[in-house]
């Protein structure tokens, strides 16, 4: 039986365990209480599967073809945090582009490892995040690697070599973490590009939330070599998630992933012929489908806006107000993300309201920056936050050194990490970010914080 028919089970208890609410509906007026339960008899324990849940992952690795898969509840992001430090010791060599996601960055700075980065080079957003062989392969000539971060596929859908990739980390004994966040419909689907849990990476962490149906911060992590140190990984796993895993999540992540078994391949064949019909729709001196050159996957909708009157944010602020909401907008193109819970209808309408849209002079074109000047590591992450530290106001920090992250949105690519050194260069851009009231996470009132 499943998570929810074992939830189920309980509704009419009457019940002197955790949550409050004792499944009432008057005290949880959202209406899940009946099923927001605890660890019981019948509803197993995720730190300690033996019951349902251990069915139910052993379920999903089926449907991922993978050795062992894990339940996660506190997103990727968890996943990626145990993932890194049950794979590599302190003061390890990792690769990884410097346009991976935060919580990778966290996981670094907890296990004090050495972070060997790839920069794009590039103003493009396609190439934030990606990395190539030939990357990989110049890195090893000058460090000693343990192993790689890759973000696949990126935010925007571009995808790396994987393939390729793997059998290099295989061939060169080279640990292979897999932030697939954005790729959990990968290996469920036909003609997208080939999931990282099937290419022989050691370790795949997706977020089932994104691009399934699950709810939000489930998500799960695949075991798929045997290099991986499970006992470790476990332990981690136990750090990093609550004690009072949420069976809500637990229950829709099974779920979602049954739905996606039967259904995902439909859908997303769906939408990657919808892809074409919504390029023929738009109006074409106005908006451009994004056709990467490379591997890429065709759920997710990079539209550049041509027509130099409109201005990513604003073509979000009037597609809002014709109640479509978009994943996201820069400067000069939006994102859509087509999921398994996408319908023509919704492409259909998103055709017309943008051709609908109004340009706004006002806001001139500004090209955002996917890639940021090199910054020097004078300290590790894990020492740097470890520091005293102070705020300085942005014009005066040139010289000092960071004590947190600075990462500008968009794009969300760290403009610097802890223990950075503060360019005169990168100390102009974060005034000119400030003057231009753009949100940098790590800059408040326009200082920053330094080491003392
Ligand atoms: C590339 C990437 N990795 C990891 C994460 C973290 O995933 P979660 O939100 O499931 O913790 C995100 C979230 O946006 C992401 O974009």
């Amino acid at each position: 039986m499943s998570i929810f028919g074992n939830l189920e089970k309980y509704q009419h208890s009457i019940r002197f365990h955790t949550p409050g609410h004792k499944g009432r509906m008057e005290h949880e007026p959202i209406g899940l209480a009946y099923i927001d339960m605890t660890e019981l008899k019948d509803t197993d324990c995720l730190h300690r599967p033996q019951g349902v849940i251990d069915q139910a992952q052993k379920r999903i690795a089926d449907v991922y073809k993978v050795a062992e898969s894990r339940m996660l509840v506190n997103g990727s992001s968890g996943g990626l945090l145990a993932s890194i430090m049950a794979s590599f010791s302190p003061k390890d060599k990792v690769l990884l582009p410097r346009g991976s996601h935060l919580s990778v960055y966290h996981g670094l700075m907890l296990q004090d490892i050495e972070p060997v980065y790839v920069y794009p080079d590039a103003s493009l957003p396609a190439e934030a995040g990606t990395i190539r062989l030939e990357d990989i392969l110049a890195a090893e000539q000058k460090h000693a690697l343990a192993g790689l971060i890759v973000t696949y596929p990126t935010y925007l859908g571009t995808c790396a070599d994987i393939a390729k990739i793997a059998v290099w980390a295989q061939d060169n004994a080279k640990i292979l973490l897999v932030d697939e966040a954005h790729g959990a419909h990968l290996a469920l689907c036909e003609d997208y590009p080939i999931a990282a849990e099937r290419t022989g990476a050691d370790i795949v962490v997706q977020s089932t939330h994104k691009m399934l149906s699950s709810l939000t911060q489930s998500a799960v992590l695949h075991i798929a070599s045997n290099k991986v140190d499970r006992a470790k990984l476990d332990l981690y796993l136990r750090l990093f998630q609550s004690s009072s895993p949420s069976y809500l999540l637990l229950a829709s992540l099974e779920e979602a992933i049954n739905y996606a078994a039967k259904n995902a391949r439909e859908a997303f064949a769906t939408i990657a012929k919808s892809r074409e019909m919504f390029s023929r729709m738009l109006a074409g001196e106005r908006f451009e489908l994004w056709q990467p050159k490379g591997i890429y996957d065709p759920a997710k909708w990079v539209i550049f806006l041509r027509d130099k009157g409109l201005e990513g944010r604003e073509v979000l602020r009037q597609l809002s107000e014709k109640n479509i909401e978009m994943e996201y907008g820069a400067d000069n193109f939006v994102l859509a993300y087509c999921g398994i819970g996408t319908t023509k209808d919704d492409i259909i309408k998103l055709s017309h309201a943008l051709n609908d849209i109004e340009p706004n002079k006002k806001n001139a074109t500004i090209q955002s920056k996917y890639s940021y000047p090199p910054a020097t590591a004078r300290m590790s992450m894990k020492e740097a936050v470890a520091q005293k530290s102070a705020y300085l106001s942005v014009q005066q920090s040139a010289g000092h050194i960071s004590a947190d992250f600075v990462v500008p949105y968009p794009p969300g690519i760290p403009l610097l990490v802890p223990g950075e050194v503060i360019s005169d260069e990168i100390a102009k851009m974060m005034v000119c970010f400030n003057q231009r009231g753009q949100t940098v996470l790590g800059v408040h009132g326009g200082e920053v914080k330094v080491i003392q």
